[in-house]
Order: C-alpha cells, then sequence, then structure tokens
C-alpha cells in the first residue's frame, strides 16, 4: 500500500467487481453492512486474516465473524441444528450471529476461530454487502472496521478515521441503519447463550427456541473472547445515566432535553425517544462529541428494553476503566 488514504469506491457492478476481485487476492476491503462497516478478508487465507488482525491491533485471542451470503453457505462452512436452521429462516439475512460448531473441512483459517472449534456465521441484510460476498465468491472473515477497543464505524469516512491506509478501498454504502453490531448467539452447547444483544432482541429468539442465558455475570456460561471489559471507548471519558451536564463536559441526551441543564456541546440520540434511531446515531455522536475536546462525555439514562439493551451494553463498556 502506497496511497496515504484509501479508495472509497462506489458500488456500483464494476466497483464491486474490483472490491471481490481484491478480496479473492488477499487484500482488506472495508464494506457496509446493516449494523456497522467491516474490515473484510477471505476467511479462508490465513495472510488476509492475520493482516485483519494486525490492522486493528485485535488480539489474536478474539475470533472474528465469517460472513455469508445465505444458509446453504453457512452450512458449507458450520453445522446448523434445528434451533440454528429456524433462527436463520427467520432472521437470515440479518443482525444476527450465530456461534455454531465449524466444519474443519471448510478450509476456514484457524485464525478467524482463534483456534476454537466454533466459527461465529452472520448473514448480513445489506445489499452492498449481499453483492460484495457474492462477488468474492468466499466466505469473508470482518470485524468492524476500527481499531481495537474503539468506536465501531457507521459510515465511510469513519473506517479512514480509524484505519486510515491499513486498508486499502472502502466500499461506499451510506450510514448504517441499525448502528450497533450483531446480536450474537452461542449455540455450540445445550442451552443458547447471548453474547452480545443487539438488534435481534432476546425475546425474538426465545420466542422461537426458549430460554436463552445471558453470559453476563455467569461464570458458568462460555465467554466471547471478545468481550473484554473496554471497548468502544471514545478518547474522552464516558460517564452514564447522567441528568445534567458539566460546563466542560460534552451531553449525548435522549428524548427531549429542552429543560435539561449543561455540556459545552450537545447531541440528542433521538428527539422523540425512539431507540432504533438512538441505536442509529449512537456512534457517530460518540465520535463527534469526543472531537469537542472536552474533559469527559456526559451521557442520559436510555431505557433498557428494545434497542436500549444493546445501546447500554454499549455505553456501560465505552465507559468501563481502560486497560
Ligand atoms: O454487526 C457485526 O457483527 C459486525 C459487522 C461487520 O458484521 N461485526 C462485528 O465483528 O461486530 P466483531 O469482530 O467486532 O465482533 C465479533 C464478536 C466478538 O465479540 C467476538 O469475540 C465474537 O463475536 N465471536 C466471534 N467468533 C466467536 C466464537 N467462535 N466464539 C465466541 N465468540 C465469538
Ligand atoms: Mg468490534
Amino acid at each position: 500500500m502506497t496511497d496515504k488514504h484509501p479508495d472509497i469506491i462506489p458500488a456500483t457492478p464494476a466497483g464491486l467487481a474490483r472490491a471481490g476481485e481484491a478480496l479473492r487476492s488477499g487484500e482488506l476491503v472495508a464494506f457496509p453492512t446493516e449494523t456497522v462497516y467491516g474490515l473484510g478478508g477471505d476467511a479462508t487465507d490465513d495472510r488476509a486474516v492475520a493482516a485483519i488482525f494486525a490492522a486493528k491491533g485485535r488480539p489474536q485471542f478474539n475470533p472474528l465473524i465469517a460472513h455469508v451470503p445465505d444458509l446453504e453457505a453457512a452450512e458449507a462452512i458450520a453445522v446448523l441444528d434445528e434451533r440454528a436452521v429456524e433462527l436463520a429462516h427467520q432472521f437470515w439475512p440479518g443482525p444476527l450471529t450465530l456461534v455454531l460448531p465449524r466444519r474443519a473441512e471448510a478450509g476456514l483459517s484457524l485464525l478467524v476461530s482463534a483456534g476454537l472449534d466454533s466459527v461465529a456465521v452472520r448473514v448480513p441484510a445489506h445489499p452492498v454487502a449481499q453483492a460484495l460476498l457474492k462477488a468474492a465468491s468466499k466466505p469473508i472473515a470482518a470485524p468492524s472496521a476500527n481499531r481495537s477497543g474503539a468506536v465501531s464505524p457507521t459510515a465511510p469516512h469513519h473506517v479512514i478515521e480509524s484505519l486510515g491506509d491499513r486498508v486499502s478501498m472502502v466500499v461506499a454504502g451510506g450510514k448504517c441503519q441499525v448502528g450497533v453490531e450483531s446480536t450474537v448467539l452461542d449455540l455450540t452447547g445445550e442451552t443458547p447463550v447471548l453474547l452480545r444483544p443487539g438488534a435481534v432482541l432476546r425475546e425474538e429468539i426465545e420466542r422461537l427456541i426458549g430460554p436463552i442465558q445471558l453470559s453476563a455475570g455467569n461464570p458458568d456460561a462460555p465467554k466471547s473472547p471478545g468481550q473484554l471489559e473496554s471497548h468502544y471507548a471514545p478518547n474522552a471519558p464516558v460517564r452514564l445515566n447522567a441528568t445534567s451536564a458539566e460546563e466542560d463536559e460534552a451531553f449525548l441526551t435522549f428524548g427531549p432535553d429542552r429543560f435539561i441543564r449543561g455540556g459545552k456541546a450537545r447531541l440528542n440520540l433521538s428527539l422523540q425517544g425512539d431507540l432504533n434511531e438512538a441505536a442509529a446515531n449512537l456512534f457517530a455522536h460518540l465520535r463527534a462529541l469526543d472531537q469537542e475536546g472536552v474533559r469527559a462525555i456526559a451521557v442520559m439514562p436510555i431505557p433498557d428494553e428494545g434497542l436500549g439493551v444493546a445501546i447500554n451494553d454499549r455505553l456501560r463498556r465505552a465507559a468501563a476503566p481502560r486497560g
């Protein structure tokens, strides 16, 4: 890579063909999904997968999600039991990642799974992601396209701000609609375990396959290696459940905020108090407030229901003590 900045390429047939070709030849390509932008590499190519870890500064023990275009492609790399197939029919393509037994014969790089017998599989719904996966015709390993531990990207320029020339191209696809990463559900054991909350809600999963466990606070549950405490962290410290902000703080508000005091800079996640809108704005607003050079970012309480569960999960990690 000699260019200082990666190319942003349009999601035209020619652009997608070029990006697919780049992936097949081992290059890294950032691309949009409905959740966040991913940093993609050929999941069957050790060198491409190693390059993903290097570009992100990600610890190698934290496995990656393999992205495929449909259920059939998922079945080629992982073993789906009845529960998995039912969930796939209901929620794929969409923001649900399933951790499943890995098919050793499928030829995925072991780095994708960080040496585990399982693999996380996701079928994204974004039309550009779908088209790129078809153009690449390989399973694509893709973590969020940011430096490890930092705020996830929900627009092409976030990828460039975060990764710079560590990525050679970004396929354009506008703003991500969901805005927080996929729900991750571990189906390798008898009881399903929710490893990460997202837009597919716990209640929706339980309606289909019965009770699931929450990994947080459950010492017996298999832990997602990615559940490092501090994550999604802006530079400024984050202060949660704030009902007002100091004059040297930024203020991230939610719902009507006209009569709430304080904050040197202020952004509202959703004036109407809509949690889906709030999720879509979360990471972009955190980035923008972080650029105000404030002492801290104060955040109003967010209702812990619907997508609020995923928002609060990300905010807690953003506020966690830095390692
Ligand atoms: O929405 C998303 O899922 C985005 C877009 C790009 O698809 N991707 C994403 O990837 O968020 P990443 O790498 O930032 O998060 C993947 C999560 C991590 O917490 C990781 O530890 C967990 O999934 N994970 C991956 N493979 C796993 C496995 N085999 N067992 C347990 N957890 C796994
Ligand atoms: Mg991430």
